[in-house]
């Protein structure tokens, strides 16, 4: 039976009885898979009968999360990983061979486009960048070896967002190109990829999926046979999910529709704040009607979530005075997470640039980026607030 969202979260993926009656799917902490006899060798080896051998090929705390997030996803079948940096690499080189090149948009996550540009060549992989919304150099960019088109949306720290219409045309004069998404900041609340046209879904599971701050995974979405060649892969490299934070994110995962909906209604309330304040030069969230991208967004995606990015009305020291005097929101990386966290890119992604070098990139002296978690907005509001008229004052 078809069920929605919320159902989908508490129950899809997981067995209906599980062992000794127990209610949630226990964390099969174990390494290995014994067999009682040798028939029962026979019947896994000739695949009459599905079952565990060893963990680095699969664990059933590690494959109910599978299942629940091909459902949530809409995919076929999934796969998941330590990290999301684990299941990007994972599928790269499980799709990509020398001699293969591959298209990736300039603002995708800084690690992902550091691999791309520092060690697939290392393997006769070349890559293209193009700029994110052009289209017109993306298809340009395309080559007799061209396998691969990746894509992140919404990105870091703009929140640019990818049009899937323009990206399905491209595709219908190249069907040979692999879409790849990285839709973490999206979340499958937000937006099905695999629905608007994409090939594999890539989420870092460290973020919305699990939602609390405390496991890092990644999960890789697609048909199950371009999911087989990667699981093919995982086998081979590793990088698979431990069985207690495969645990964590089933119990993270049950409460995702209700963490979703109050993220993208706080997230667009201090998004729209930020927006109206005296002191804040810019604000971008895909929502706001200013964001370059909203017209999209509103077309392709069902909610913005609780990422905006804001250039403070001042200088770099202003900028340090703000975050020395938050009493609330946290100063860290990542996102998704119920405690809300800000990030200054300047002092810390890319503290070993010079000035210049950030410029060129966006990153301005008095760029932040908001993550809101699932505190009251209007608390969150207010030590922004307060924060804001300390630096001031
Ligand atoms: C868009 C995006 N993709 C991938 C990653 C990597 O995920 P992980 O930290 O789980 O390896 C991140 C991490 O911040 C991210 O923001």
């Amino acid at each position: 039976m078809k069920h929605n969202i919320s159902t989908d979260c508490i129950h899809a993926g997981e067995d209906r009885v599980k062992p000794h009656d127990s209610i949630t799917t226990p964390i099969f902490q174990s390494a290995t898979f014994v067999f009682n006899n040798s028939e029962d060798i026979r019947r896994y080896t000739q695949k009459e009968h599905f079952r565990y051998e060893y963990g680095r090929y699969g664990n059933p705390t590690q494959r109910a999360a599978e299942k629940k997030l091909a459902i949530l996803g809409g995919a076929e079948s999934a796969v998941l990983f330590a990290s999301g940096m684990s299941a990007i690499i994972n599928t790269l080189l499980a799709v990509l061979k020398a001699g293969d090149h591959m298209i990736i948009t300039d603002d995708a996550y800084g690690k992902t486009l550091a691999f791309v540009k520092s060690w697939l060549p290392n393997w006769g992989i070349n890559t293209t960048i193009v700029k994110m919304d052009d289209y017109n150099a993306i298809e340009k960019a395309i080559k007799h070896n061209t396998r691969m088109f990746f894509s992140e949306s919404p990105t870091n720290p703009y929140l640019n967002i990818m049009d899937f219409s323009k990206l399905r045309d491209i595709k219908s004069r190249h069907p040979e190109i692999l879409v790849i998404s990285d839709s973490t900041f999206a979340t499958p609340y937000n937006q099905k990829p695999l629905e608007l046209g994409a090939d594999i879904v890539i989420h870092s599971a460290t973020k919305y999926l699990s939602g609390h701050n405390d496991i890092l995974a990644g999960v890789v979405l697609g048909s199950e046979k371009l999911v087989e060649e990667i699981v093919g892969f995982q086998k081979i490299m590793g990088g698979v999910i431990d069985p207690h934070c495969a645990y964590l994110l089933i119990r993270g995962l049950k409460t995702f529709s209700v963490r979703m909906e109050r993220l993208n209604s706080s997230g667009e309330k201090v998004a729209r704040w930020l927006e109206s304040h005296p002191k804040i030069r810019r604000c971008y969230y895909p929502s706001l009607e200013s964001h370059p991208h909203h017209d999209v967004a509103k077309r392709e995606m069902n909610g913005y979530g609780a990422v905006s990015t804001f250039e403070l009305e001042g200088d770099l020291e202003d900028s340090n005075r703000l975050l020395d005097n938050l009493k609330l929101c946290y100063i860290g990386p990542s996102l998704g997470g119920c405690e809300t966290l800000i990030t200054h890119p300047a002092t810390v992604t890319y503290y070993n640039c010079t000035r210049e070098e950030r410029y060129e990139l966006g990153i301005l002296d008095n760029l932040f980026r908001l993550s809101v978690g699932l505190e009251d907005p209007e608390d969150i509001i207010a030590d922004l607030d307060q924060a804001i008229k300390a630096v001031f004052k």
